[in-house]
């Protein structure tokens, strides 16, 4: 799929899971990721990757299980914000999710992130839970995790959005 000339969407593929881990470490500190008290690899999980059209330069990038009915998203990183990269990998998940018949779309963000709490109530996903110190917990399997973030404000818990693809 290719959108206004600027990135097209694709799958991740095999071949691109070491840079996902180089990544992974640049945007979030670790090759792990930590929600809900269960520790993620997104290099091994499925996902999709936009890419510029002429070089397949990364751009943007999702990764997401599943988990019964459950569709959740692991990660979402854009590299050049504000251009429709963020809204078309969400809409690529929702996409496959619903062909492979899954019910709920959810993911977690962390009290801080103000940015992707809009983003993400933009484009249909309600709140729907709170875990209190979820983020301190996992913290302790993953210490890269900051203590502060998005203008100052400490981290310590996680909130839950999710879409419903029915
Ligand atoms: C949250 C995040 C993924 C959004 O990605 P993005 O590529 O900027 O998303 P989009 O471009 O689709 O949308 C961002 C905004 O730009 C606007 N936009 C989209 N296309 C646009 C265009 N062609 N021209 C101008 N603005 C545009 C959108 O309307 C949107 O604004 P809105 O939220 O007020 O509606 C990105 O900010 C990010 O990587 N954040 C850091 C990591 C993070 O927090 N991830 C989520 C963790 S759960």
């Amino acid at each position: 799929m290719v959108i206004m000339d600027i990135f097209s969407i694709r799958n991740v593929q095999k071949e691109d899971r070491d840079w996902i881990k180089r990544w992974l470490v640049f945007q979030w500190g670790a090759e792990i990721v930590v929600s809900h008290d269960t520790v993620f690899h997104p290099s091994d999980l499925p996902g999709f990757v936009a890419v510029t059209p002429s070089s397949d330069e990364p751009l943007g990038l999702i990764t997401y299980h599943f988990d019964g009915d459950d569709c959740e998203i692991v990660t979402l990183d854009s590299l050049r914000e504000g251009i429709g990269i963020g809204a078309a990998l969400i809409e690529a998940v929702k996409q496959h999710a619903r062909n492979v018949g899954c019910k709920r779309l959810f993911l977690v963000t962390t009290n801080d992130n103000i940015y992707s709490l809009r983003f993400y109530q933009k484009r249909g996903f309600k709140m729907t839970k709170i875990n209190v110190g979820a983020t301190d917990r996992a913290r302790e399997k993953k210490p890269e995790i900051p203590t502060v973030g998005y203008f100052g404000i400490p981290i310590h818990d996680e909130i839950e959005l999710e879409y419903c693809l029915e």
